[in-house]
């Protein structure tokens, strides 16, 4: 007999007739009522069984977790919280689950106990009801760039450039530890290496995403990013997944309406499709913000918020403009900031970008046109001088959500900043010749996943929203 999800038999009305459905048991109650869940949705579907003409030994089995096969006949409930159950005509346990040793009790348990138990962590309801919003961002995200013209490139893994020149990348290497051979300097020789060369696993797919931009028009890439940089934080992970969408023509008011109606469009999508998460989600959140002190409660819901994101514009800013309403905000004159804003070029913290977008702007705020010497070297420098056409996307709760940029086409200009920085010019030949060979003004951003998934699900760590997240010390699983 075909066997129904339970997502198909609660929306079904198709009473009276046998069903056959195979799941997990979240709860045993009265020696009569199982709550099966399959994955296939937030909700469970009440399963009667008929004790009385039950064998014991079989009924002991029933327990939380425990892998099941259900045949039945599906009938309107009776009682309250559902509109249909499954009256058990044959119920054979695939799995057995001690329920002495199963770690996750139908109890509410904290997320940091759940995160040491990242592989069972997904039967419960917060992180099903994560990891399906995740699944469906992810497809919003394919679908908003393959009906708009874009072409899904897949750019290396394991590359030899630091595309974003900050030093923060994990090494890969064939050579044993302590066994690597050295050259005449005494310096490691990786010429003997497997690539023959020096590499790394990649920080950013742009630069390759470049290259076929110019080419294909409109790319993107959405892939694992790794980052070595030691920060402990609710926003950092060693290993995250990143969107980057490259066009070319595009300039940076082009690549600002991009970024906006991407985000949009997406949010869109679950908003559309993920409704029972959604809400489960949205009244986790109301409980989470009731503990927390009246004055740092969000005023909106999560289904609120997510729609003012979608529906409204968000605030276009200069860095020079933000620069001059941090340097006179109340924080900073009352030296509340950890990092004082006190002269112009300095990087804006987390700190100040969430005071822009929390207290100032309440909305999410592209800030553009950053000081030259705290950006990448491929961006487009302005003819100030001293700007160059980088925006960054800020969102409330997260901060930078994307960061991205017009690039520099310009070959004498790129090579002289690449010389400024001591970024050899050898071994970028092939990014340079996109410069010699048909150069074009173009754009792109890359977007951090989990920081989407973060703002979308309304979970406060971005630990919470990638099954298996690697950190600093932390590579379990
Ligand atoms: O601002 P970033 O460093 O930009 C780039 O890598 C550009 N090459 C992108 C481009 O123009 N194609 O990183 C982009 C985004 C950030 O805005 C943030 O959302 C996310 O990636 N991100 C991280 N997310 C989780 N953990 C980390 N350690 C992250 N570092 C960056
Ligand atoms: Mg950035």
């Amino acid at each position: 007999m075909k066997r129904s999800s339970v997502k198909e038999l609660l929306h079904s009305d198709k009473f009276l007739q046998e069903v056959h459905v195979k799941g997990w048991v979240r709860t045993f109650r009265s020696n009569r009522f199982i709550a099966l869940n399959d994955g296939s949705t937030i909700n469970n579907i009440q399963c009667v069984v008929d004790f009385e003409n039950t064998d014991e030994e079989l009924l002991k089995r029933i327990t939380t977790s425990a892998a099941v096969s259900i045949t039945g006949t599906l009938v309107e409930s009776e009682g309250k919280g559902q509109n249909v159950e499954v009256k058990v005509t044959k119920l054979e346990i695939l799995g057995d689950s001690n329920p002495d040793e199963y770690p996750i009790q139908p109890k509410k348990h904290s997320l940091e106990f759940l995160r040491e138990n990242a592989h069972l962590r997904i039967r419960t309801n917060t992180f099903s009801a994560v990891m399906r919003v995740r699944s469906a961002l992810s497809f919003g995200v394919h679908k908003y760039f393959q009906e708009n013209g874009f072409n899904y490139v897949n750019t290396p893994i394991i590359t030899g450039s630091d595309a974003e020149g900050a030093g923060e990348m994990f090494h890969v290497s064939n050579f044993e530890t302590n066994k690597a051979p050295l050259n005449e300097e005494g310096n490691i020789d990786y010429t003997k290496d497997f690539f023959g060369k020096e590499t790394n696993l990649t920080v950013s797919g742009q630069l390759e995403a470049e290259t076929y931009a110019m080419a294909l028009g409109k790319v993107y890439t959405f892939g694992p990013t790794f980052r070595a940089e030691n920060s402990n934080t609710t926003r950092h992970l060693a290993e995250f997944w990143m969107i980057e969408p490259e066009v070319a023509f595009n300039d940076l008011d082009a690549n600002m309406d991009l970024s906006e109606d991407f985000i949009k469009s997406v949010l869109g999508y679950v908003l559309e499709n993920c409704k029972d998460d959604l809400e489960f989600l949205d009244n986790r959140l109301t409980q989470e913000e009731k503990s927390k002190p009246q004055a740092e409660r969000s005023d909106m819901g999560l289904i609120e918020k997510l729609n003012f994101v979608a529906e409204n514009n968000f605030k276009r800013v200069s860095y020079t403009e933000a620069f001059d309403i941090l340097r006179n905000c109340k924080p900073n004159k009352k030296k509340k900031f950890q990092f004082p804003i006190t002269e112009w070029g300095v990087d804006l913290q987390s700190e100040h970008e969430r005071y822009l977008v929390e207290k100032h702007f309440k909305c999410p705020v592209i800030l553009f046109d950053y000081p030259a010497t705290i950006k990448a070297f491929y961006m487009r420098l302005n003819d100030d001088g001293k700007t160059v056409r980088a925006m960054d996307v800020l969102f409330p709760g997260i901060g930078e959500m994307v960061g991205g940029s017009q690039r520099e086409e310009r070959l004498d200009v790129l090579k002289s900043k690449m010389a400024e920085l001591n970024i050899d010019e050898e071994e970028l030949w092939w990014y340079l010749d996109t410069r010699k060979f048909g150069t074009a003004v173009h754009s792109g951003f890359g977007l951090g996943f989990e920081r989407l998934v973060l703002f979308t699900t309304g979970m406060s760590n971005i630990r919470d929203v990638i099954p298996f997240p690697r950190t600093p010390q932390n590579a379990e699983f």
